[in-house]
């Protein structure tokens, strides 16, 4: 049993993936499963935090003691987690939030035509939410974590990746074919803005979740 060396602290975690609707049945969306976000907010609840987690489509039931907000889109997504973060100690960004949306919504279904080429579906930009919280931080000291899910490269694209978003911690996942989504164990490696590297070993995603708050409480204010 862990010490309860949250208490006191209110943190929010972000967790599933956004889907950005293209009409009133399709959406681009992602393989985000959610669990590591959930095993976040089960953790942080468990070391005595009160917790907030913001959900983007992950299917799964409310953890216990734990305050959920539901969301959908990346520009809901980011609504909430300003909310939420006005008055928390850390924020977590475990969540899978497109990068982009389509630039329109058609009201009704986006039908085939007769003699006419597939229709070419146009991109806008999401916010980033993490730079935009870790650049603007809603209280002093407030402790900013991110997740990014790297193919090639994974510490020198996670270091980058650290030093554009301007968070705290980085918790940097390999991806690819059979790993990380939607599975029970995790594998990573958390980079610090000070220069830390602490390898998580492969385990469950409580563990990872465990060591990201070890890693969280000697940063707090
Ligand atoms: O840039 P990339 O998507 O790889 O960054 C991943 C990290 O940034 C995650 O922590 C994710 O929650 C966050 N993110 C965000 N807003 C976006 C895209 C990603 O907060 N629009």
């Amino acid at each position: 049993v862990e010490a309860p060396d949250l208490a006191g602290r209110h943190v929010v975690v972000s967790a599933g993936g956004t889907r950005e609707p293209l009409d009133p049945v399709r959406y681009l969306g992602n393989r985000s499963s959610g669990k590591q976000g959930y095993a976040l907010a089960r953790t942080a609840a468990a070391r005595g935090a009160r917790v907030t987690l913001v959900e983007a489509n992950t299917g799964m039931p409310d953890p216990a003691g734990v305050d959920v907000v539901h969301v959908g889109t990346a520009v809901q997504l980011r609504e909430a987690v300003l909310k939420a973060a006005a008055d928390a100690d850390a924020v977590v960004m475990a969540a899978a939030v497109a990068d982009f949306r389509p630039a329109t919504y058609a009201e009704g279904k986006i039908k085939k035509k007769d003699g006419v080429e597939a229709p070419v579906v146009t991109l806008v930009r999401n916010p980033d939410i993490l730079a935009e919280i870790s650049a603007d931080r809603a209280r002093p000291g407030q402790v900013i974590v991110g997740f990014a899910a790297e193919t090639d490269d994974v510490l020198a694209n996670g270091r980058d990746k650290l030093r554009r978003k301007g968070c705290d911690l980085l918790v940097v996942n390999e991806v690819g074919e059979n790993r990380t989504f939607g599975a029970e164990v995790n594998e990573a490696v958390v980079l610090s803005a000070d220069g830390g590297e602490t390898p998580v070993p492969h385990g469950p995603k409580e563990a990872l979740a465990d060591t990201v708050w070890d890693l969280v409480v000697p940063r707090l204010a």
